[in-house]
């Protein structure tokens, strides 16, 4: 039977396992996928060893989505973009590194929360690795604007003119969060904020009539940026839709069969 696994450190809280089984068993896929903790220091050699015991492929985790960059013999072209992997196949012609976090979040606002990107303008909180890794995707939507704001400015320009130059020129903005103008139909949380239930300083203005907000964070209870949003009328999204989204991308990578993610999120959820 073929092999995957997730690597991660820590590792078991992942909920990558229950979600590829359940995609195995809906799609008729004979396949194994396990937790891997892999020492923080000891990436590579776990990669190593998975693939000498016939390992696939595997998803990439905390806190190693940057060493598998340069684990990866070849890099996606949104892999390169994103700066991080989250997703390795292990192929006759080596290591392939992939990243379908972008992928998942686009599909989880443009079919399971039924918002086309195309035309619309978007607000991006945030300018690390998680909002870096969805970029190139949203802007594949064709945004009507991008803005990205972000606490320390100067890493929101960096990220617009490493994205202006692959094809977000005149889409993309950089501002800090107390300079937002105008208002937005898509706003996403990609900061570290809501792990420590802080709020990015942003005005109430910035959710336009009827706009989605999507907080990458997700648990019990809604985090404190989508109460906020909430409040001043947005609908709301956590990131749990695009958890099962980007697994789903990975699945389809590795075994060309797309699963059905919907009854995936609402057994998740109920578990939450
Ligand atoms: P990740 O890989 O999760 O994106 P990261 O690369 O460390 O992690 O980036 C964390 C992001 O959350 C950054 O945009 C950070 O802002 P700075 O670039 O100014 O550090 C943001 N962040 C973290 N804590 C925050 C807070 N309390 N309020 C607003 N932004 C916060």
């Amino acid at each position: 039977m073929d092999r995957y696994c997730v690597f991660g450190n820590p590792i078991a809280h992942s909920k990558s396992p229950e979600i590829h089984a359940a995609y195995a068993a809906q799609t008729g896929q004979a396949l194994t996928y396990e937790r891997r903790l892999a020492p923080v220091d000891g990436f590579a050699d776990a990669v190593r060893g998975f693939i000498a015991e016939g390992g696939k492929g595997a998803n990439v985790t905390v806190p190693f989505k940057l060493e598998a960059v340069k684990v990866a013999q070849a890099l996606t072209i949104r892999a390169r973009a994103a700066g991080a992997v989250n997703t390795l196949v292990f192929s006759e012609d080596g290591i392939i590194g992939d990243n379908t976090d972008g992928a998942g979040l686009v599909a989880d606002i443009v079919n399971n929360a039924g918002v086309a990107i195309a035309g619309k303008r978007v607000l991006l909180l945030g300018a690390g690795g998680a909002v870096r890794g969805v970029v190139l995707p949203i802007l594949e939507h064709r945004p009507a604007r991008l803005v990205i704001a972000n606490r320390t400015v100067s890493k929101a320009e960096e990220l617009v003119a490493q994205f202006s130059a692959l094809g977000g020129e005149g889409v993309v903005s950089a501002c800090g969060f107390g300079d937002i103008e105008g208002e937005y139909d898509i706003v996403i949380n990609g900061t570290a904020a809501s792990l420590n239930a802080e709020l990015p300083p942003i005005a109430p203005t910035v959710f336009a009539p009827g706009a989605l907000a999507l907080d990458m964070m997700y648990g019990p209870s809604p985090t404190v940026f989508l109460q906020f949003a909430g409040q001043h009328g947005a609908r709301l999204r956590d990131g749990l839709g695009m958890l099962v989204e980007q697994a789903a991308e990975a699945f389809k990578l590795w075994r060309g069969v797309q699963p059905a993610t919907a009854e995936v999120l609402q057994s998740l959820r109920a578990k939450l």
